[in-house]
């Protein structure tokens, strides 16, 4: 694990949804943890959710020592119990002030050898090493919520981070049962940036009129194979936090129309229509209150597929183009981090990257709209009757 070991405390900064994850991942695979937060009500809850969900997972013969695990936890409202940490994962508000004052903070406290890293969605890795005297020591470590339930950790280079960490860092996360991606530091990531067609075009295909939510939730998931259509999705994910990765992306592309977000998730956001969380959002979850009925045309649904589909892959397929990822990472990134049925570059490959540059072509003569481009590398591909991955 090269600067890592067993032994290496690990310190994570935010008690909430994120970092009481990574804190119950990291002690579980063996390591001391201090965890810090400002709140002390946060701090408490998370140390009692930790022990409840260590005597779980116990119950269920997942782990057998659940005090002994417990007991390497330390719950700190100061920052100075990092002093002995070889690891520090950040896990604060996502706001790049923040973030970069915390960094420049947590530098003067720790040794020399300790890396940083943040778990940041959308900021730049980039930016918040710059905090750092030792800005070669900080990288992005970007887990999936909840943590210790997701197998995906797409690792994040800043620019300026000593390359011998990262695959050290790749080594570390295999060790806590995870699945390391390399991911370029440019806005979203892998995930968050090829997934963005899956809510934005289905809200697209809505807004239109084309189809209701409910038949496009049914296309998605009954004909698409998706385990949850984008409105029961953004439903459960917040509207609040969608919407604002949406954004987020489409700000730090330089306003790439690719990445528009849509007006009725801005309403619903505006409305304060979250999702479940409020009972209300694209679906009215009141009690007694009907769900739509999906109109189960085949011919609608398969439409709406292909071109959602074709978007997702064209996302995907523009990433590996520009380096973002390895077409192997982008695969896993997406059957793990999102639970995609199967990776977007073999399901290109699977249609045939004509096809699929037929679908955008389509929609590009149509609209006239940027949004619908196809990726250069997906248009060479079909002319040179190429794939992607191996033949399996
Ligand atoms: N929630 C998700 O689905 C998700 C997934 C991946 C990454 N992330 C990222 O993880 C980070 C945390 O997200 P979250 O959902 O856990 O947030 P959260 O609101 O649940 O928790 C944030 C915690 O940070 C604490 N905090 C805020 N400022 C602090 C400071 N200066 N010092 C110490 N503690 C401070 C707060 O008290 C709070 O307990 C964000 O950067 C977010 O973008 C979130």
């Amino acid at each position: 694990m090269g600067v890592f070991s067993k032994n290496s405390v690990v310190g994570v900064i935010g008690a909430g949804a994120m970092g009481s994850g990574i804190a119950q991942v990291a002690a579980v695979a063996g390591h001391a943890v201090v965890l810090y937060d400002t709140n002390t009500a946060a701090l408490d809850k998370a140390k009692s959710n930790l022990e409840a969900t260590l005597r779980k997972l116990e119950e269920k013969g997942k782990i057998h020592n659940a005090p002994e695990i417990m007991s390497r936890c330390g719950f700190a409202t100061t920052m100075d119990a990092f002093k002995d940490c070889g690891l520090v994962i950040e896990a604060v508000i996502e706001n790049l002030d923040v973030k970069k004052k915390l960094f420049g903070a947590v530098e003067q406290l720790v040794s020399d050898d300790c890396v940083l890293a943040t778990n940041t969605s959308s900021l730049s890795v980039t930016s918040i090493a710059a905090a750092c005297k030792k800005a070669g020591r900080v990288m992005g470590l970007h887990f999936f919520n909840p943590a210790p339930l997701m197998a995906l950790v797409e690792v994040i280079p800043a620019v300026q981070t000593d390359s011998a960490l990262i695959s050290d860092a790749k080594e570390l996360m295999r060790q806590w049962g995870k699945v390391p991606v390399i991911a370029k530091d440019t806005p979203g990531f892998i995930v968050n940036r090829v997934a963005r067609p899956f809510y934005g075009e289905a809200i697209r295909i809505y807004e239109e009129g084309i189809a209701d939510i409910a038949t496009i939730d049914w296309a998605l998931t009954e004909l698409g194979g998706f385990r949850m259509g984008p409105f029961t999705l953004t439903d459960y994910i917040g509207h609040d936090v969608n919407y604002v990765v949406t954004e987020t992306v489409f700000q730090s592309f330089f306003y790439d129309p690719r990445y528009k977000p849509s007006f009725s998730q801005k309403r619903l956001m505006e409305a304060g229509w979250l999702g479940r969380k409020t009972g209300r959002g694209f679906y009215n979850y009141a009690e007694g209150v009907a769900q739509p009925e999906p109109a189960k045309d085949n011919a609608l649904g398969e439409r709406i597929v292909h071109r959602v589909l074709a978007m997702l892959i064209n996302e995907a397929v523009e990433a590996l183009h520009m380096g973002i990822a390895s077409a192997k990472d982008l695969e896993l990134a997406m059957t793990k981090g999102v639970n995609y049925p199967k990776g977007l570059l073999e399901w290109c490959d699977e249609w045939g990257a004509q096809k699929c540059l037929d679908i955008l072509d389509e929609l590009y003569h149509e609209y006239h709209e940027d949004r619908y481009r196809a990726s250069a590398l997906l248009r060479r591909t079909a002319a040179s009757g190429g794939r992607f991955l191996s033949a399996k």
